[in-house]
């Protein structure tokens, strides 16, 4: 579904992706692992376009994204933004139906309400939470919105920035069952970005972690305990001694 190959992206002189390769299968889960700053919401905002990267080729189903047609491109994704990104001026379900009310998947108006409601369901929210504004709602609340809206239009790609960050427990489980089953039941083809090792577990067929600009490691999730990297390993186990740098 997805092929990346040497992608490389820098701000300036802070070069951030230096030749990135990963392949994502259609209709399965990976998660993206990595210290904070090595340029995991870079990776998902180059594939959509929203950052360009130097150098290197991103194809989704065998296209390139560069020359695809950007509406029809963007028509097939979902994405939750790690800052939430909820548009403060409209109200939650017109957050969550943003896509349905306008452009090539424009609903009637009571249809988009409708499926805004239903998605809040699926994240755990209440009719009520509706008609509320993003600054009513706790931040957790406001993720969920988020989430809602990632999955409103039913997209074949999703991407999660952070899907569990500031929710209690029980709500990032409710979270990571959610994101299975949309990729088991919808066949939507998931990307999650988390730094929640339970959260990895729960969601990811594949993990790949992003260090130093590259995946340095790469595989199933069962073989993630025993893969023999020492990046992945300290990262995995949490442990302050290792070759990954506490300050960066
Ligand atoms: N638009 C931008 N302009 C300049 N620098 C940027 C921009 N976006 C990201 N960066 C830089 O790129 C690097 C990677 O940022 P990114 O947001 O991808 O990190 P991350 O891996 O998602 O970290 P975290 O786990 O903390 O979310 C950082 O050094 C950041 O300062
Ligand atoms: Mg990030």
């Amino acid at each position: 579904m997805i092929e990346i190959t040497d992608l490389h992206k820098a701000f300036g002189m802070n070069t951030v992706l230096q030749g990135v390769d990963l392949k994502v299968e259609t209709g399965s889960s990976t998660v993206i692992i990595g210290g904070s700053g090595t340029g995991k919401s870079v990776l998902l905002k180059c594939i959509l376009g929203l950052v360009h990267p130097d150098r290197g080729t991103i194809l989704l189903d065998g296209e390139d994204v560069t020359r695809a047609e950007r509406d029809a491109f963007l028509a097939k994704f979902g994405m939750l933004f790690q800052g939430g990104a909820l548009f403060d001026s409209m109200p939650v379900w017109q957050n969550v139906a943003f896509r349905l009310l306008r452009g090539s998947l424009k609903r009637p108006v009571a249809d988009a309400r409708e499926i805004a409601i239903e998605k809040l369901r699926r994240v755990g929210l209440s009719p009520d939470v509706a008609g509320k504004f993003p600054a009513e709602l706790s931040g957790g609340m406001q993720k969920r919105v988020g989430l809602a809206r990632a999955i409103a239009a039913d997209p074949q790609v999703i991407f999660f920035d952070e899907p569990t960050t500031g929710l209690d427990p029980i709500m990032a489980g409710v979270i990571n069952a959610l994101i299975r089953e949309i990729v088991v039941e919808m066949g939507a083809t998931a990307m999650t970005i988390t730094h929640d090792m339970t959260s990895v577990r729960a969601i990811a067929d594949r993990v790949a972690m992003l260090h130093g600009g590259l995946i340095r490691w790469e595989g199933p999730v069962s073989k993630m305990d025993n893969g023999d990297d020492a990046y992945l390993q300290q990262f995995i186990t949490g442990a302050a001694d290792g070759p990954i740098e506490a300050v960066r």
